[in-house]
């Protein structure tokens, strides 16, 4: 039972350090297809895919799509998986997928 509970909780712990905070640069990159994202817009915006994307399958990185791709594979999701989003998780979804993917793709893992 509680061995169990500590598993839950590393994995999420693990899970977390794969979607980090966005910040200035995801920011920079989101602004590039949509000029009114605001840093706050993608915090709420990776709230909503740790919250509302993870529940199939894992949540997929950022960075294994390129930016223009996660638009339609988020709007895919809406129509064949019939996942709800209110149209403010939507708009700032698609910012923060956008942001991160791009800042994800030009530095090199470390
Ligand atoms: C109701 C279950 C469900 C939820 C919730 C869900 N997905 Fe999926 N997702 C699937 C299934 C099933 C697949 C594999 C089949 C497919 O690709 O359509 C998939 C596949 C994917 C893929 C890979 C598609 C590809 O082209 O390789 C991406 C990216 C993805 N989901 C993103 C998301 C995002 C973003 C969200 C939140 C908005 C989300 N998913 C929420 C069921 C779900």
């Amino acid at each position: 039972m509680r061995s169990g509970f500590l598993l839950v909780v590393s994995a999420l712990a693990g899970c977390a350090s794969a979607f980090p905070l966005p910040g200035s640069a995801e920011v920079g990159a989101a602004k590039l297809r949509d000029p009114a994202a605001r840093e706050q817009d993608l915090v709420h915006g990776r709230d909503v895919y740790l919250g509302k994307c993870g529940g199939c399958h894992l949540l997929i990185e950022p960075g294994k799509f390129a930016s223009d791709v996660w638009p339609g594979k988020v709007e895919r999701m809406q129509q064949e998986q019939r996942v709800h989003l209110e149209p403010d998780e939507l708009r700032d979804l698609v910012r923060y997928l956008v942001g991160a993917s791009a800042v994800a793709r030009e530095a090199p893992h470390t």
